[in-house]
């Protein structure tokens, strides 16, 4: 970590964190608010009031399928899309109609967006120059930022003699360089193969702790979201259906969009019924008991519509002799997936097929595609949404 750059960031922070203090501002530096956030292309809403805080030195990710909004709360926090309503805060002041070289961000971009006819460290000093900062500085700044994605030496090459992988790192030393109060990334490893994608991802989330600058992250993977964020917003049609911590909304998740897109799951819809202090959810030709200290049951009325769901690894396949869980189908094995450590089964239940995620063991027994088997869960195990 090239010590300049980290320190000169790292005062920076400290110094508005002690005004903080001092009740000059509530927020951070690098801290962003979104309210009632709205951007309409004609006929088409791109983002349909969001509402979101994102701290000081977060890692923060929108996540969710193409055409959701993503990109456009991104250009619009970035200042290169006007907002059709709403405001946008950075570090506590109002940029809504701040012009983009004014809010101290900068942006990543998943075609890198490198000059090609520059070098390396033309590439990296454009922002400084454009902001008069004098030669000798533009130097040792370059220098800094090139070891800070550990490309040091590169400064002379040209741009086209670049692997994917090194062309996105000189992308991030580009935006790094001008210091900015927040990174926003549009899905900047996509382009990249899957190896060299997950070694990134690390990279990029040392770099975050160790510049403590705010990432804002977009991407539509969820692997990538679970592995680098502090929080994430999974966005829906222009929407936030719901902003927290990664395990909460993998645990917790408020509605079936967030269970299905986070993560594999089982989904069982229906209605609840309460019968001698259990729930029963009825869903297709299925009754699942729940007990009720299982689920907080004020949320749940008689007869409303809910849904249940069961993470694969939450299920159980119990092995002969083993006590048996609350709730228990007979199937065959549909598909047995080997991933290493752990092996994915769709056992075929009848009405529907269950996922099952085993982790592989001496100890655990093995199954192959057409195997019977009982399979099942505890009510302890999974979590209830309800349908609004
Ligand atoms: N300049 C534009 N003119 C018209 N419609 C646009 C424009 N930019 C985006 N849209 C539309 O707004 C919606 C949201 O687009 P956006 O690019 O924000 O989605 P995204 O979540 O980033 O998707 P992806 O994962 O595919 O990049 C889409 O329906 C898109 O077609
Ligand atoms: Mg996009």
């Amino acid at each position: 970590m090239p010590r300049s750059l980290r320190q000169s960031v790292r005062a920076d922070h400290q110094y508005y964190y002690l005004f903080a203090i001092e009740g000059v501002t509530m927020e951070g530096k690098g801290s962003v608010r979104l309210e009632g956030l709205r951007k309409e292309f004609g006929d088409v809403v791109a983002v349909d009031g969001i509402d979101l805080e994102i701290n000081a030195g977060e890692f923060f990710t929108l996540l969710g399928p193409s055409g959701c909004g993503k990109t456009t709360t991104l250009r619009c926090i970035a200042g290169l899309e006007t907002p059709t309503a709403g405001r946008i805060s950075i570090s506590g002041d109002d940029v809504t109609h701040l012009r983009a070289n004014n809010r101290n961000t900068s942006i990543v971009f998943q075609e890198w967006a490198l000059f090609p006819h520059m070098s390396v460290g033309e590439n990296i000093s454009f922002g400084l120059e454009m902001n008069d900062v004098t030669k000798s500085e533009r130097e040792e700044r370059v220098k800094d930022a090139l070891e800070l994605v550990e490309l040091s030496g590169y400064q002379d090459r040209k741009v086209s003699a670049l692997s994917g992988g090194q062309k996105q790192r000189i992308a991030m030393a580009r935006s790094l360089v001008i210091e900015p109060d927040v990174l926003l990334l549009d899905e900047p490893l996509a382009s990249l193969d899957r190896s060299l994608s997950e070694r990134l991802q690390v990279e990029l989330k040392n770099i975050q702790d160790d510049l403590g600058v705010t990432f804002i992250y977009v991407t539509h993977d969820q692997e990538e979201a679970l592995t680098m964020s502090d929080r994430i917003a999974v966005m829906n049609d222009g929407k936030v259906e719901q902003v927290g911590p990664v395990t909460e909304l993998y645990e917790h998740p408020k509605s079936t969009f967030v269970a299905e897109f986070l993560g594999e799951t089982n989904l069982f819809e229906g209605t609840a019924h309460r019968e001698n202090g259990h729930i029963k959810l009825d869903c297709d030709e299925i009754n699942v008991e729940l007990n009720t200290g299982a689920v907080d049951s004020d949320r749940l009325a008689d007869n409303a519509s809910c849904a249940f769901t069961v993470r694969p690894e939450s299920m159980i396949i119990p092995e002969e002799g083993e006590e048996e869980c609350d709730n228990m189908w007979t199937g065959t094995v549909q598909d047995a997936i080997y991933k290493g450590s752990t092996t994915l089964y769709e056992i075929d239940v009848g009405d529907r097929i269950l996922k099952v995620q085993q982790q592989r063991s001496n100890s655990v027994r093995m199954y192959s595609e057409g195997d019977q088997l009982s399979v099942g869960f505890n009510s302890n195990d999974g979590e209830v949404i309800r349908e609004p």
